[in-house]
């Protein structure tokens, strides 16, 4: 993140004699990324490490692991997230729906808040949440985080955290990644502000807001994820959110998605334009995540606003439909559907999409939806995902031709 951030009290000078407490030495560390060469932040904790752990590490009682079913022909997929089973907090609800090397996508639809004295860890993945449903906060070390629904939460490999759910349910996307996720390099200056041609302003962020040190006593279990999806649960004799501040460009931030202010053309364009967020080096690793939402639809006289029929090459593609105003998949999706279109298969509007978007000609479309795209990182389906996938979904375009009286057959 572009932005760097103080909250609370640190020392000037890092790695300095500092107290937060009379006569108590406040204790630094360093919360990074890209082992010690990417961004980071230093936190100063009042008077204990976080490494004192007072009972020995257990297994975390469930497991997030990415189970792929065996012998799925390729195909396009259509996942009803909603009809997913899968309730109570956040990280119990979580199911992982489709994987790569580096990228999970799972949706969370908790139904209650993180217990008390429980917190999470994702120890190998950054992530993007998108909150389709709920509002509350996201409480870590760094401070609460308030969110709402169509917000989009990013946060660091690494940080403590629960969710606090002021709502009966909530229903989340999460996107994961082994890269840190920032905003889409090409949109930041070298002095690291967005560019005036870029459909973000990172000062546009929500920030942590720290309250007072938690210099607190107890039992307190932190659920870590790590080694692809196993949970481990680290037993602490301390509150880990007892910090007297902390500073630097690595943090929990909020992100509206009406914040991202699109960008039009007179004629129809790609994707691209419509992204928000990077994790790694794309085009060459990591994936793009671009938001869909209100846009001035081309208005050259014969612009066909409904996007191209592609393949995808190099890049396999999620999309996540937060309503069903998206005209090129209308009569398929439903709010909460999720589409997975492998790389190797060309996919394109249904039905007579292309025909029917000319009404859209040159006005403002109400449709969202956060696309993901991969860069040569395979993905795979598991079984969950397959549990709610939508078996006529490969047919679905001929289907749909017929329907439109596109096509001879039925
Ligand atoms: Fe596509």
């Amino acid at each position: 993140m572009a932005l760097i951030v103080r909250r609370g009290a640190v020392p000037k000078v890092p790695h300095t004699e500092f107290y937060a407490k009379p006569g108590v030495l406040a204790l630094e560390e360093i919360h990074g990324s890209y082992g010690f060469s990417g961004a980071y932040s230093r936190k100063m904790h009042v008077r204990r490490y976080p490494t004192e752990q007072v009972q020995a590490p257990a297994p975390g009682g469930s497991n997030l692991r990415c189970e792929p079913p065996k012998n799925v022909p390729l195909q396009p997929f259509h996942l009803r997230t909603s009809r997913l089973g899968g309730r109570g907090d956040f990280l119990r609800s979580r199911i992982p729906l489709v994987f790569g090397r580096t990228t999970v996508v799972s949706v969370a639809r908790p139904d209650k808040s993180t217990p008390q004295g429980e917190f999470f860890r994702n120890g190998e993945f950054h992530e993007l949440l998108f909150v389709q449903e709920g509002e509350g906060a996201l409480c870590s070390e760094y401070g609460e985080l308030a969110f709402k629904p169509l917000d989009y939460l990013v946060v660091p490999k690494g940080t403590t955290w629960q969710l606090k759910l002021d709502a009966k349910k909530g229903y989340f996307l999460i996107v994961e990644s082994a890269y840190p996720i920032q905003f889409a390099p090409h949109h930041i200056n070298p002095a690291g502000q967005a560019t005036l041609m870029a459909p973000v302003v990172e000062t546009e962020i929500g920030l942590p807001v720290l309250g007072e040190a938690r210099d607190e006593t107890g039992r307190y279990s932190v659920f870590v994820k790590h080694d692809g999806g196993r949970l481990t649960r680290l037993s602490l004799g301390h509150h880990p959110f007892d910090l007297a501040g902390w500073e630097g460009s690595l943090y929990p931030f909020s992100f509206a998605s009406s914040a991202h202010h699109s960008i039009a053309r007179e004629i129809h364009t790609a994707p691209p334009v419509r992204q928000t967020f990077q994790a790694g080096q794309a085009p060459f690793s990591g994936f793009s995540v671009c938001t869909f939402r209100a846009q001035v639809e081309g208005w050259h006289p014969l612009d066909i606003p409904a996007p191209y029929a592609h393949y995808n090459v190099d890049s396999d593609e999620v999309m996540f439909f937060s309503n069903t105003s998206y005209g090129a998949r209308k009569g398929v999706i439903e709010p909460g559907s999720l589409t997975f279109h492998p790389g190797a298969l060309p996919h394109s509007p249904q039905g007579d999409a292309a025909a029917r978007s000319k009404a859209a000609r040159g006005k403002v479309s109400d449709y969202l939806a956060v696309m993901l795209d991969t860069f040569f990182e395979p993905l795979q389906i598991t079984k969950a995902g397959l549990s709610c996938a939508d078996k006529d979904y490969p047919l679905s375009w001929h289907k749909a031709a017929a329907g439109a009286g596109l096509s001879p057959a039925a």
